[in-house]
């Protein structure tokens, strides 16, 4: 073993080889049990900068619980979590969101008595809030471009039950941008959306990377992540079976295994 590997304020002996500044994100064997149930099975990867990783798996597979793993939602059962170089296993949420780390929920529900605008403006660094009167005016132009950015820019001040399934979808993605955040955990961003709404949040998604974010995107539904994916990371009972470009992984034959019966790729 390597002295790098043993680097971190942890000195957990690495079975991967990864280190800690192979990329923006590196996990090394992330291990989540609950009770005798192993959801994520020693899973070790690198994300670079400006990468979009598509994180893909049929129902079930432990997909959320990395992302809960990785953003300080649960602690892993064992295994690291280095972000831009530094050890940041077991941190909580809210740290991580300092750092630079922002996620969007599978089940989300923002504030149902808020605008959109006030619902993105609460997700704004804390620095940048309130004035005792309201949303001060730097916070509400902040808030209203974010909102443009994911095309909710003529639903500003509609409340979020105004608004159609894919609108409730940009608004989540609106509050993790508010953040301001490097790198960002999408789970299911498609879930529900029509061929055009999709390609409408591709648009949005590529535009986060073209800026300079680094994504991670959760899908169970390949087909859905090809036009905006870089490379594909895909698991079952919690464990990598593959990985690679996207025409390598749906020509996968364990890939293809995985989804018979089930989901489709
Ligand atoms: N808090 C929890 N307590 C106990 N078991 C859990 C918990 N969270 C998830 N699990 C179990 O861990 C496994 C992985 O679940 P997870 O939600 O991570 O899957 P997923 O890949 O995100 O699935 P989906 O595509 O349905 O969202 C499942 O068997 C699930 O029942
Ligand atoms: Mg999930």
């Amino acid at each position: 073993m390597s002295t790098d590997q043993q680097s971190g304020e942890r000195a957990t002996p690495t079975r991967s080889g990864l280190r800690p500044q192979d990329g923006v994100l590196v996990a090394d064997d992330l291990r989540k049990e609950f009770g005798g149930l192993t959801a994520v099975d020693d899973l070790s990867f690198a994300v670079q900068e400006q990468e979009i990783l598509g994180f893909i798996g049929p129902n079930g597979a432990g997909k959320s619980t990395t992302f809960n793993c990785i953003t300080g939602f649960y602690k892993p059962t064992s295994g690291d979590v280095w972000f831009k170089g530094e050890d940041v296993t077991g941190l909580d949420s809210h740290r991580m969101v300092q750092k630079g780390m922002a996620r969007t929920f599978q089940d989300f529900a923002p504030l149902s008595d808020r605008t959109v605008v006030r619902n993105v403006a609460l997700s704004l660094a804390p620095d940048k809030l309130f004035t005792l009167a309201g949303v001060g005016g730097e916070t509400r132009r902040l808030a209203e471009e974010i909102c443009r950015r994911v095309g909710l820019g003529d639903q500003l001040h509609q409340t979020p039950s105004e608004l159609p399934h894919a609108g409730m979808l940009k608004l989540e993605l609106a509050k993790a941008i508010a953040t301001n955040p490097d790198l960002m955990l999408v789970d299911e961003p498609f879930a529900g959306l029509s061929g055009n709404e999709v390609q409408e949040l591709t648009e949005v998604l590529l535009s986060l990377r073209d800026n300079g974010m680094t994504l991670i995107v959760v899908d169970h539904n390949m087909r859905g992540l090809l036009n905006l994916i870089d490379r594909a990371f895909v698991i079952q009972f919690g464990a990598k079976i593959a990985e690679g470009s996207p025409d390598e992984i749906t020509d996968d034959p364990k890939v293809q295994e995985a989804y018979l019966g089930g989901d489709e790729i």
